[in-house]
Formats: structure tokens, sequence, C-alpha cells
């Protein structure tokens, strides 16, 4: 990576520093306020850890949800101190304010090792606009920046890239570092055959993706309900599954130029509703009834997916192959994360990008089975997608 990470900083510089660490602890909390899922905060650790052991101040800072730039009880991130806790071995505690004298004057009294962690960011309407004051702000609370939060570096904000204007060094954290390494280094130079699967809803999230990795990979496996504008694209029948009329030519362009390279579903798993799963039948891809809608990829196509699988070096998942939330449309999806969890065994190269797949490999317990699980949704696609990060830009180059 050509940016900077905390290992560079010597470690004689951490001890009584306050470090200031963009983390995302965008977490699902349930009514009750309880973190319903610890993956992000579990994913930070290696970084906390790092420097809380070796005596830095470690002041905390991430959003969480989309409050309307005012505080919202609702979105306090006071829960997500007692998930860190319970996961360091350092003391942790809260903030109830991100900027301002109490929180500046709060990380000044802080004892070496220690973990405070900040209010939510977006309860500042500056954060999202990355305003130049809360900016700076924001620098007051830290001597040293790291960001370790991945999942929000799509984001050009205040807390994740007009502070570093005002605070150096700034560096990537080892979660930053291992996200950039896959998701960046190991597509760029992949270990061949390389494949990648993309799944999900609509292809019209996806096109940018497709185009940005077709020309890297030996085969691009489509699945999803996305696959249906492909279909009709085709001229097939579709029935009632959901299409987006305005993106079928663009599907026969890519199916056109992408040639043998692509692989569409050879049959579906379809059903009159969604809720009617006991009245779900396999098909061809060719005889879609015109009442029924497509809900998963179909059992010859999870055998060709896991064969294409099986063979291949370097395996890139995006997107679930059907309505993975509901039992029986989940087969599909499950069968590529099981085929990938065995790929990773024989020594290939697995990655899982964030969202709804790494929802349904963490629903599988095969996480610790890939070789890396991103903990970015949106972050992870514009990554692929061959953007420039504005969180990682802002970081300082080696
Ligand atoms: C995410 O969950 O993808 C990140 O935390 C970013 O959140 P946002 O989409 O609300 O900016």
């Amino acid at each position: 990576m050509n940016k900077r990470t905390v290992r560079d900083l010597p470690d004689a510089s951490l001890a009584g520093t306050r470090v200031l660490v963009r983390v995302d602890f965008n977490v699902p909390l349930d009514d009750a306020g309880a973190v319903t899922d610890d993956t992000r905060v579990r994913a930070a650790v290696p970084t906390i850890d790092y420097l809380a052991s070796r005596g830095a101040r470690v002041v905390l800072l991430s959003h969480l949800g989309r409050p309307k730039g005012g505080p919202d009880p609702k979105y306090s991130l006071a829960p997500v101190a007692g998930a860190l806790a319970a996961l360091v071995t350092f003391p942790v505690a809260f903030c109830p304010t991100s900027i301002g004298p109490e929180a500046v004057g709060r990380t000044k009294a802080m004892a070496n090792g220690e973990i405070l962690l900040m209010e939510n960011t977006r309860f500042h309407a500056g954060e999202e606009k990355n305003d130049e004051a809360l900016s700076r702000d924001f620098a007051a609370l830290g001597d040293v920046y790291v960001n370790d939060a991945f999942g929000s570096a799509h984001r050009a904000h205040a807390s994740t890239a007009g502070v570093t204007a005002h605070v150096r060094p700034s560096v990537a954290g080892f979660l930053m570092e291992k996200e950039l390494d896959y998701l960046g280094h190991a597509i760029a130079e992949p270990k061949k055959p390389f494949i990648a699967i993309l799944g999900g809803a609509k292809v019209s999230g996806k096109i940018d993706v497709i185009e940005a990795l077709l020309p890297k990979v030996d085969g691009l496996l489509i699945g999803g309900a996305m696959a249906c504008t492909f279909f009709k694209a085709m001229d097939l029948e579709t029935g009632k599954s959901l299409v987006e009329p305005d993106r079928v030519e663009l599907a026969r362009g890519l199916v056109e130029r992408a040639g043998v390279r692509l692989t569409l579903p050879h049959d579906a798993t379809v059903a009159p509703a969604m809720t009617d799963g006991a009245r779900a039948t396999n098909v061809r891809r060719d005889s879609i009834p015109a009442d029924q809608a497509m809900f998963d990829i179909g059992t010859d196509t999870q055998a060709s997916y896991r064969r294409a699988i099986a063979a291949a070096k370097t395996i890139l998942w995006n997107g679930p192959m059907g309505v993975f939330e509901t039992k029986p449309f989940d087969a599909g999806t499950l069968a590529i994360a099981k085929a990938m969890a065995e790929a990773t065994k024989r020594g290939a190269t697995t990655i899982v990008g964030g969202g709804d797949s790494a929802a349904a490999v963490a629903d599988a317990g095969l996480e610790s089975a890939m070789s890396h699980v991103s903990t970015g949704g949106g972050a992870s696609l514009e990554f692929l997608e061959g953007k420039v990060l504005p969180g990682v830009a802002a970081l300082d180059d080696r």
C-alpha cells in the first residue's frame, strides 16, 4: 500500500500521545439500544489494541446512522462504548460530545492506554459538508490521526477527510490497510484464474463494477434478480421477476461485449410470490412462467458456479444470489458461501464485498472461512469500481 500506516509511527512517539482514530462504528442497534452485530467493532480492535498497548491515549470518532444534522438519542454511540469495552482489556469511557472545550478537556485528562469514544460525528451539521471549522474542532482532539474506517472512506466528510488538513501525521489503521490490500492489490494482480460473482437485485447499482472488473476477470458470474434484466435483453420471458426496463439495452450491450466471460444463470428458482416458498420450483431460464418470479438461482446454476469457484485461484463475491433472508431462496447464496469456504481451504484467495453478501456469510457462520470479508458496503463497491476514496486519498503517502 502506498499510504503510511500505524506501523510507521515509532513506538516512542505513541506513549502519552492523543491518537485520534476514525473508526466505522455504524452498527445496527435493537429497540433497546443494544448492539446486534459487533463485526465492525471487532474489526477495529487490532488498531485500538496496538495503540493502547503502546501507551497512546486513544480517542475514537465515528458516525452512527443518518441523524439529520443534530443530536438524536436514537443515534447515540453510548451503547457502542459498552460493546467495545467487552472486546478490549483497556479502560473505555464515553464522551457525550465530540467537539468543544469539554471534549478536548476529556482527551487531555486521559491516562496512557485509555480509550475514549466520542459521541456521533453526525450530530454536527458540518460533518457531511466536510466543514472546515468542524474539521479543525475534530483535529483538536488528537495529535496524530489514524483512519481505520474503511466503511466510511467513500465519504468526504469532516471526520474522514477535512480533519487531515489540521493534524499530521495522518495514517491508515490495520483494518484500512487490510481492506485496501484485499480489495485493491489482490484484484489488481490476482492469482489466475480470477473470477467474480456478482448478485443483488438491481443491475443499475452494479454496472460500474461490472465494467471495472470485466477487463480483469477470467469469468464474471451473475446471480440475483439482476440476472432477469439480462434475461429480458435475451428476449426471454421473465414473468413477474424484478426487471429494470431502462437497463435492458445496457445489459444487451454488456452480454455482447463480454462474450464467454459473462455467465448468466442457466436455471432459476421461481415461485408465485416471495411469501410462497412452499410452491417454489426449479425451471430453466427460458421457462420462467408468466405468473411467477425468480427468487434465487437454480440448482444447475449452483452446481456450475461451484465448479467455477473450485477451479479459480482468486474469487471475489459481491451481492446475494437470491432473497437469502427468506427460505428456501437462500440456497444459491449459501452454495456460493460454502464453495468459497472450500476454495479458501485449498489455498485460493476469497474476498467477500461488504453489505448483503457479508451478512449472508455471517449468517452461515463462514466469516472466518474466507480470506477477507469487507466491512464496507458502499465503500467496497466504489473502491472496486476504481474510484478514489476521499478518506484514503487524504492520508499521508509513503
Ligand atoms: C456504511 O454503513 O456503509 C458506512 O458506515 C457509511 O454509512 P453512510 O452510507 O450512512 O454514509
